[in-house]
């Protein structure tokens, strides 16, 4: 048995499944190039029958990377099945991932099916996948919790079928890594024509388990690991491509496992992933942390000084957390932005290259020392926008405790039109708010809004995440700017944009 470990990543599926970690195709796209550059085998780009939107971002994703497998991933129904193939074929290395649950639970209640209907199911949709591409993955959904006499069959028939990777997921993340070992070796002993296919675990966190449940899998001889860079994923995430990888690494003794991962690629691609998102990632998340490698007691301090390995597993530099180094000034030109943004992995057109320096030589105005974080920020900011219906122009607002109730003055495009309207607020943000809902004639509820300094320093950028919800449609919008009121009003219209491309999605699918 071979000991390379295929990572598949289902960031750009899975993860977008989790609660506000909705992307753009512009954002879908950079994030699929980050993730070759990282070195995953597999990048699952969506779900294409789900919606146009998804269709189109898998399609796109298929088009630009270029050295790794592109999976979609469909029902066991035929009309999904021919979708998610329309949306991969144009792929190098298209793979199409159908699955259908095998538990009694979901067969009974969410299936309404017996065992016998959802054998049939597995046969006649892997038959069709694999008439229309060679590479096929079946996943049993809820295998950890399905009877394993029965999930041995449903794997047996699939492979018979034509699948080659045979996906085993927990994915209620129910399982415990001893059951999990067994789980896997049961099949692999088991099932007749198991040699005949990968085994591929996809393991959800719910109890906090699923990196050491894929790595007991692993261990156990499946060799495909499905995770996503942060560990997002429905409800408590996915096992995360970080803990696995540098598991696989740091105790590569004890597994004897490789990846084709570039560890130095980790936390560039972490640090992407939570701008796209707007999340920033926990201080005390393992590996890409901001806590990860630093030492607050005296002890561990003096020890990590005489010899790293004192307290350090594995050394910053080689997940690429090489510091938060000052890169550029007031006087960088065009050449050290472009060498800034090669070493962060961003690779621009010459037009977006003269577009970042302005941006850098607009906040060096205003902020003396400009980080990595910074020049990120700003390609997120400047480069990997949708195309908006709502544009932010200009805004002015008055606020402290006079006799005035706050108030804000905007100026906005709306589809190219400028409107312009100041209103009140109980405080400035509500202000600024007040008049973009006004402007724009939308009544979202802001669920939930968060600041976060992009770095250290008073005249850091803040980086603003708010979350909204209209006719019960969420949405997630997300800006930085070094003025926190300009970057919260960007964040909202942000918002807006992404609610009024849903409903444009929505329109797009009843025709
Ligand atoms: O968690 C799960 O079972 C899944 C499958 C669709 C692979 O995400
Ligand atoms: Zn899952």
């Amino acid at each position: 048995m071979s000991n390379r470990v295929i990572i598949f990543d289902t960031t750009l599926r899975d993860g977008e499944q989790s609660p506000g970690a909705t992307m753009n195709q512009g954002e879908k796209i950079r994030l699929a190039q980050q993730l070759e550059i990282l070195g995953v085998d597999v990048i699952e780009a969506g779900f294409p029958a789900a919606s146009e939107g998804d269709f189109q971002a898998v399609q796109a994703i298929a088009a630009t990377v270029k050295n790794v497998t592109v999976a979609g991933l469909c029902r066991a129904l035929t009309s999904d099945i021919q979708r998610c193939h329309d949306a991969i074929k144009g792929a190098n290395r298209p793979r199409i991932h159908t699955f259908l649950a095998t538990s009694p639970l979901h067969m009974q209640h969410k299936l309404n099916k017996s065992p016998e209907q959802v054998l049939e199911m597995i046969e006649k949709a892997v038959s069709f996948a694999s008439s229309l591409t060679p590479d096929v993955e079946f996943s049993c959904e809820d295998a950890s919790r399905s009877e394993r006499p029965f999930l041995a069959v449903a794997v047996e028939k699939a492979i018979a079928a034509g699948a080659t990777t045979i996906n085993i997921p927990d994915t209620v993340g129910y399982a415990q890594p001893q059951e999990f070992y067994e789980l896997i070796k049961f099949l692999l002993e088991t099932v007749p024509n198991a040699s005949k296919a990968i085994f591929s675990v996809h393991c959800h966190n719910d109890l906090g388990l699923a990196a050491a449940n894929t790595l007991a899998a692993l261990s156990a001889g499946a060799r495909q690991a499905e995770v996503t860079l942060c560990g997002i994923g429905e409800r408590a995430g996915n096992a995360s491509i970080e803990e696995v990888s540098m598991a696989l690494k740091t105790r590569g003794c004890y597994y004897n496992l490789e990846t084709g991962i570039k560890s130095e690629q980790i936390y560039p691609s972490s640090r992407l992933l939570s701008m796209i998102i707007g999340q920033p990632i926990p201080p005390y998340k393992p590996i890409i942390g901001g806590n990860a490698f630093a030492h607050e007691s005296g002890i561990h301090q003096a020890g990590v000084l005489k010899c790293a390995e004192t307290y350090e597993i594995m050394t910053p530099q080689s997940v690429g957390r090489a510091g938060n180094e000052m890169v550029l000034g007031k006087h960088s030109g065009r050449n050290a932005v472009k060498a800034r943004l090669d070493e962060l992995g961003f690779t621009l057109t010459d037009e977006q290259v003269n577009e970042v320096t302005d941006a850098v030589k607009e906040l060096a105005d205003k902020k003396k020392n400009i980080f990595s974080e910074d020049v990120e920020a700003l390609v997120l900011e400047k480069i990997y926008r949708m195309p908006d219906k709502y544009r932010f122009k200009h805004l002015s607002v008055l606020s402290g405790n006079m006799a005035m109730p706050p108030t804000a003055a905007l100026s906005i495009e709306v589809d190219g039109e400028e409107r312009k309207l100041a209103a009140f607020g109980v405080g400035p943000i509500d202000a600024v708010f007040n008049t973009i809902s006004q402007l724009t004639g939308r009544n979202p509820v802001l669920k939930q809004y968060a600041v976060n300094a992009v770095t250290g320093g008073t005249d850091a950028q803040g980086e603003v995440t708010v979350r909204l919800e209209e006719g019960g449609h969420k949405s997630v919008g997300r800006s930085s700017d070094s003025d926190v009121i300009v970057a919260s009003a960007k964040a909202f219209i942000n918002a807006l944009n992404r609610l009024a491309k849903k409903e444009e999605e929505r329109e797009c699918a009843k025709l």
